[in-house]
């Protein structure tokens, strides 16, 4: 199994470091702009080999994208991060570019790809990078709820005084400050309703968190998250390479679910060898519908802005 993590940045090379220490795949290509750069970082991980004892070979290319030929899966993780103050859906008039021709430079050496799409604003990147690849939708997969769920099982755990582990706690919509979704009455602890163990009042203010929760890092850090965001996007290539069957909000096209058509926005879906294999629907009510909705008008006018951009 060959795996490309395009990007050779903070999330990039946190990616590659997870995909690297969980032996996922037995070669891994690290693509950055910037000369020598992804050389560099793929040298400092190989020199964790022996001490974390993997046997993955790691290489970097500066720009060269037949090194990346046969990959079976590539984590797109290029263009510009946020700045503290800055929402992730400013940036799409920079990213949209890299995207798109990253996209391209993949389809040339490995063209049966499947693609994971990290860069912001996600939910717009993933379905530009689907308009653009031509390739069946499974094969294009958003990254953004695994982290956005991950976060929310942190906030409730804190709250809640427990073991993230022992939480089941989804966010599907978005992957924006005010589109993501917290699914709060689904969560459980060990199977059992949160709602039992924290009151009304906290579960609003986990979930609040939650939603601002890259945002708050960004702020703290000076630019945007990279451990959680590049071992999500790692969990998610062990995902396809293992074949796990694993359930995961995603962001992936829809085509009727959730009500929703032409868009690309998280969602449980089971992950596999195949991509995204198939999207479960959980029965949402009338109120988590209607923010669905909401989530999904503000995803599509974010794509419309794309048609007005000259990449
Ligand atoms: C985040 O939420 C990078 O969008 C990513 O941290």
């Amino acid at each position: 199994m060959k795996v490309t993590v395009v990007g050779a940045g903070a999330v990039g090379a946190t990616c590659a470091d997870n995909i690297a220490r969980k032996q996922i795949c037995d070669e891994l290509v690290i693509v950055d702009i910037k000369e020598g750069f992804a050389e560099g970082k793929a040298m400092d991980i190989m020199q964790t080999a022996q001490i974390e004892g993997f046997d993955t070979k790691i290489t970097g290319s500066t720009n060269d994208y037949s090194k990346t030929a046969g990959s079976h899966v590539a984590v797109i993780t290029s263009g510009i991060p946020r700045k503290p103050g800055m929402t992730r859906e400013e940036l799409i008039g920079i990213n949209a570019g890299i995207v798109k021709t990253v996209t391209q430079n993949l389809l040339k050496y490995s063209p049966d790809i499947i693609i994971i799409v990290v860069s912001n604003p996600m939910d717009t990147m993933t379905y530009l990078a689907l308009q653009q690849s031509g390739l069946p939708k499974n094969r294009i997969i958003g990254m953004g709820g695994i982290l956005d769920s991950s976060r929310f099982r942190y906030f409730l755990s804190k709250a809640m005084n427990c073991s993230p582990n022992d939480l089941q706690a989804t966010v599907i919509g978005g992957h924006g400050d005010t589109t993501m979704i917290p699914l709060t009455r689904l969560a459980t602890y060990c199977g059992i309703p949160v709602s039992e163990f924290a009151s009304e009042e906290t579960l609003k203010k986990v979930a609040a968190d939650t939603m601002v929760g890259g945002a708050t890092l960004t702020g703290l850090l000076g630019t945007s998250a990279w451990i959680a965001p590049g071992a999500s996007a790692a969990s998610l290539v062990e995902a396809i390479v293992r074949d796990e069957k694993k359930l995961v909000p995603c962001c992936v096209q829809l085509n009727g679910e959730y009500g929703q058509k032409d868009i690309c926005i998280g969602v449980p879906v089971i992950v596999g060898k195949n991509g995204w294999e198939s999207i479960v629907e959980f029965k949402l009510n009338e109120e988590e519908k209607a923010t669905f909705a909401k989530s999904a008008d503000a995803v599509r006018n974010m794509n419309n802005i794309l048609t007005t951009l000259e990449i």
